[in-house]
């Protein structure tokens, strides 16, 4: 009779690490030493929650989380996981459904995105555990396969990641510190160091450079840069997205207006460009509603083009 399964970690004595993020991102470390009681539950539940909250690229709901807690199912996954130690009395098995994703995005996204929207919410699932008093272990050494069969994937589903859940024992080794090489960190370009001569907020001889650069000429040929690095990620994203990039260059023309230069601000564009910017982030939301906002701009741009070329509904030529 395993009573632990219903009784809260705090009364076994294993109180939550920390709310605080920071203290979690320290204590999070690989657990391969779990002392077998079950976990509750309310707090796998929180971690399924935990991994559903992570990002997916393209906002594309193909990631699904399978909770293994049965202890049959649970030997057989282990069974066919070499790189699963310990005797974990959990697992979440983050995997993603392909064929939605290669629809929406390119085959080529499709295939990295899963990757790194396994990762996010595998992550997540850890800082939540660790958060809970839990200990995980991210698992990637499994046969596909057997790891498939034995949860019953269909063929377009693919297993990404592997998370054991349970409570460490307490004689768990601590985490391993990482090395010197392991922590690296550049500063603007590879290979340049962090140090007193670029620490802090930009310099003011750095900010009147940046302003030098500001000419017409280098903001037409930056708006020509913005549009072909469109046309060249548009061939991989997600279906609505080259449209994105579009309205995004239509609202991005303003750019090319400025104070000093006597090319006189065009109100219009400049509210245009507000709007824009206020609904341009539906294209990740929502398919149907971005479509709207597109249709709402090309009318606001119809008419006034014709008002600009006085042929407006109301005028003597209409
Ligand atoms: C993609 C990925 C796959 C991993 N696969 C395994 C695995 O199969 N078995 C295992 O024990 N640890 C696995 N790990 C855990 C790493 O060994 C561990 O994160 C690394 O040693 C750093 O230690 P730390 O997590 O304590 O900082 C994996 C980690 C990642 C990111």
């Amino acid at each position: 009779l395993n009573l632990a399964a219903n009784v809260l970690p705090e009364r076994l004595g294993r109180s939550p690490v920390s709310t605080d993020l920071f203290q979690i991102l320290k204590a999070r470390h690989a657990c391969r030493n779990f002392d077998g009681r079950s976990v509750p539950d309310d707090l796998l539940r929180k971690l399924a929650d935990a991994a559903h909250r992570a990002p997916t690229g393209g906002n594309i709901p193909y990631r699904f989380v399978i909770l293994v807690k049965d202890p049959i199912q649970l030997r057989m996954l282990k069974t066919v996981s070499p790189g699963h130690f310990g005797d974990s009395s959990a697992a979440i098995v983050v995997c993603t459904n392909l064929k939605p994703a290669r629809q929406e995005i390119s085959g080529v996204d499709a295939e990295q995105c899963s990757l790194y929207d396994a990762g996010a919410a595998a992550e997540n699932v850890s800082l939540a555990a660790c958060a809970l008093g839990l200990g995980t272990s991210f698992i990637k050494s499994y046969s596909e396969t057997g790891m498939k069969r034995i949860l019953g994937l269909p063929e377009e589903c693919r297993t990404e990641l592997v998370v054991s859940v349970g409570y460490p024992t307490k004689d768990e080794p601590k985490p391993r510190r990482k090395n010197k090489e392991g922590k690296i960190t550049y500063l603007d370009k590879y290979a340049q160091t962090w140090n007193n001569d670029n620490a802090g907020q930009p310099s003011l001889a750095q900010t009147e450079r940046l302003m030098q650069f500001n000419t017409l000429k280098n903001r037409i040929f930056e708006m020509a840069v913005f549009l072909l690095t469109s046309a060249q990620i548009s061939l991989n994203e997600p279906q609505t997205y080259p449209s994105l990039r579009l309205l995004d260059a239509a609202g991005r023309l303003t750019n090319l207006y400025s104070k000093d230069e006597a090319l006189g601000v065009d109100e219009f564009l400049f509210k245009a460009r507000e709007k824009i910017d206020a609904n341009k982030h539906k294209a990740m939301a929502s398919e149907k509603e971005f479509a709207k906002f597109i249709d709402e701009m090309v009318v606001e741009f119809s008419d006034e083009l014709q008002r600009r070329y006085s042929v407006g509904r109301n005028s003597s030529l209409a």
